[in-house]
């Protein structure tokens, strides 16, 4: 299964977005109640960020990072020198993958699968095709897994510019420059040392920033 098919060509990001509101490339359209979540910002942004996927929050509403994870990701954004107005943010997988114990109880998050994060790819492409960000921030191993695949991580490979890499089938408009890996907001929030872990997550979002101007 892929969204490939129900992935638009020569569309404008509008036109993406309201296609992918009926896409059925995978297993996690098929939850109850969930809906996709596709992305956020300005479209002619030079910074794009990837997450993983939408959480609770973001599936209730609809946009992503809007949740905690999404507010520590703001606050890190403009300690980095730039509002989250003027980023574009997305996930590697739009529809929230989640278990519940029983029907109205608390919807617990499940990481996405390969299988997952190949079926939903061709959004991420096509999206980034048209944004043609000159940067592109990699949050957490989900992200990295998707777009980089097995060979990096996010421990030894965070906070440098990583020239892009090529895909095969690759929208021809993407030219973007560079690809810098960071951790997971949620990762910040989890960690024992939480303050040591912000202070690492701004400073590598610095050095994104820094590539623009640069
Ligand atoms: N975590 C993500 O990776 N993406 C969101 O949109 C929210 C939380
Ligand atoms: Fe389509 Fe991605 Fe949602 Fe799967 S997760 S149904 S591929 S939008």
């Amino acid at each position: 299964m892929s969204a490939g098919e129900f992935v638009p060509i020569g569309v404008s990001l509008v036109g993406l977005r309201q296609a992918a509101v009926s896409c059925r490339g995978c297993r996690l359209a098929a939850q109850d109640g969930v809906r996709t979540v596709f992305s956020a910002g300005d479209p002619l942004a030079r910074l794009a960020l990837v997450g993983e996927q939408p959480g609770d929050v973001e599936d209730r509403r609809g946009i992503p990072f809007v949740g905690p994870a999404g507010q520590l990701l703001d606050r890190a954004l403009a300690d980095a020198g730039i509002p989250r107005a003027d980023v574009y943010v997305t996930n590697a997988v739009k529809h929230f993958r989640f278990r519940q114990e029983a029907p109205g109880t608390r919807r617990i998050h499940v990481t996405p699968d390969l299988e997952h994060l190949e079926a939903c790819k061709p959004w991420l492409l096509a999206e980034l095709g048209i944004v043609d960000p000159a940067v592109v921030v990699l949050l957490g191993a989900t992200a990295v897994r998707s777009l980089l695949g097995p060979e990096l991580r996010v421990t030894r490979d965070r906070g440098r510019l990583i020239p892009r890499p090529t895909w095969p089938d690759e929208p021809a408009r993407v030219h973007l420059a560079w690809w810098l890996i960071t951790t997971h907001p949620s990762a910040v929030l989890r960690t024992p040392d939480r303050d040591a872990a912000y202070a690492a997550l701004v400073a590598d979002l610095r050095v994104a920033t820094a590539a623009l101007t640069g």
